[in-house]
């Protein structure tokens, strides 16, 4: 039988771009005894489950909560507020925007798919362009993922939605932020967007389990039209239900018990600064790169994530054996190369539950694999990411510390 936790010695370095590092705080808190989902206890729960949601997506608007991955959240986006046969646009960022878009297909939507090299995040002039085309108003939806997992692009969406403006067109907004809420500046109601989709297992630093939606009233209004088949992922009853602080099915109770410590520790430390420490790990770890002498994924250094880095090794270097050779030596994941970077690159996770001292470790490691595999690089990457974290201010202030000043 596999043995659970069967590591060497010390905490084993989960840095695959989510799920990520689960914080001692959160997994106390799954671990308490299950309880009553229909009882009062589990009532207050919820409701200040859901008032804490608010701010982390930055709406005053509900935010339905799925038992279910952030595929199921994908699907209740599209099936609450679509019906079969209508356009959708979508832009083929990478793996994840690939895979939403064969949803897409599957559920009887006909899609607009602009091409895209994976190295580069959507186009907002090319948005307003088909938009404008697009005289008769076909096109119901533009969907978007915000951080592309796969390549550490970011799309920026206040340009794309300055886009949908200036064209004039109807078409409600959807936006992925599975990988970016709660690590990056994201605003669902500042950015107007119709549905948020997320998950609780990379910025919200929880185990995989749990999906969102944040809806806007435009949102709820398409859905009493929508004609596409749905039951399980419907936010009618859902939201219904919530008011009480209920569920129409069983919740995941104890998945529930760490989300509301997920929202405490993020309030906590502020979302300003759980920002600003992402941006701050990205920049070291793209220091790093450079210092390796490394080509970084991302194009654009307008669109580089701050959730994670997608390195691309030298040709004739195949990332996936690096990637087991770092495992192996040093008891660190790494993320994997997806769909059509497959064997080119490998991914540093650097959100969630993560410090100045996770970062060095993950990079040391980085450094040693290198070595190790003879990838050609220079020895300076690690040198170049501990000068910058030293020059640009230290650990972040623990929550006392702040409640103080
Ligand atoms: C951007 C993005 N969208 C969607 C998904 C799919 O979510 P899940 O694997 O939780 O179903 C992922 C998973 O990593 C993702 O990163």
């Amino acid at each position: 039988m596999l043995r659970l936790d069967d590591h060497p010695s010390g905490r084993h370095f989960l840095q695959i771009p989510g799920p990520t590092n689960v914080p001692d705080r959160i997994l106390r808190a799954l671990d308490h005894p299950t309880i009553d989902h229909r009882g009062p206890e589990f009532s207050r729960l919820t409701l200040e489950i859901l008032e804490g949601l608010k701010p982390i997506f930055q709406t005053s608007g509900p935010v339905v909560i799925f038992p279910a991955s952030g595929t199921g959240a994908w699907e209740a986006a599209l099936v609450n507020t679509l019906s079969p046969g209508d356009r959708v646009l979508m832009f083929e960022t990478g793996h994840f925007a690939t895979l939403w878009r064969k949803m897409a297909d599957k559920l009887g939507l006909s899609v607009d798919f602009v091409p895209g090299d994976w190295r580069s995040g959507v186009d907002a002039a090319e948005v307003e362009a088909r938009l404008r085309d697009d005289k008769p108003h076909a096109i119901k939806a533009v969907l978007v993922v915000h951080n592309e997992t796969s390549t550490g692009v970011t799309s920026r969406i206040p340009a794309i939605r300055q886009a949908i403006d200036r064209s004039g067109h109807p078409a409600l907004f959807m936006v992925d932020t599975i990988s970016s809420l709660a690590s990056m500046d994201y605003r669902h109601a500042e950015w107007r967007v119709d549905v948020t989709v997320a998950g609780s297992q990379k910025g919200l630093m929880l185990p995989p389990g749990l999906s969102f939606n944040a809806v806007s009233d435009k949102a709820l209004a398409a859905s009493k039209q929508a004609r596409l088949p749905r039951s399980y992922w419907n936010w009618d009853e859902i939201i219904s239900m919530n008011r009480q602080g209920y569920f129409p099915y069983t919740p995941a109770t104890n998945l529930l018990f760490g989300l509301h410590e997920a929202i405490a520790m993020l309030l906590e430390e502020g979302l300003a600064n759980v920002f600003a420490r992402h941006d701050r790990h990205a920049e070291a770890t793209r220091r790093a790169v450079r210092g390796w002498g490394l080509e970084i994924l991302c194009r654009d250094p307008a669109e580089y994530s701050s959730s994670l880095t997608a390195i691309l090794l030298p040709e004739g270097h195949d990332a996936d054996a690096f990637r087991r050779e770092v495992l192996q030596r040093f008891d660190m994941s790494l993320g994997t190369g997806l769909g059509r970077v497959a064997g080119r690159v490998f991914r540093i996770g650097h959100l969630g539950f993560f410090n100045d001292l996770t970062l060095c470790g993950t990079l040391c490691g980085v450094e040693m694999g290198l070595a190790v595999r003879d990838v050609p690089h220079k020895k300076n990457g690690v040198g170049e990411a501990l000068s910058y974290l030293r020059e640009s201010g230290g650990q972040t202030a623990t929550a006392a510390q702040r409640r103080a000043a």
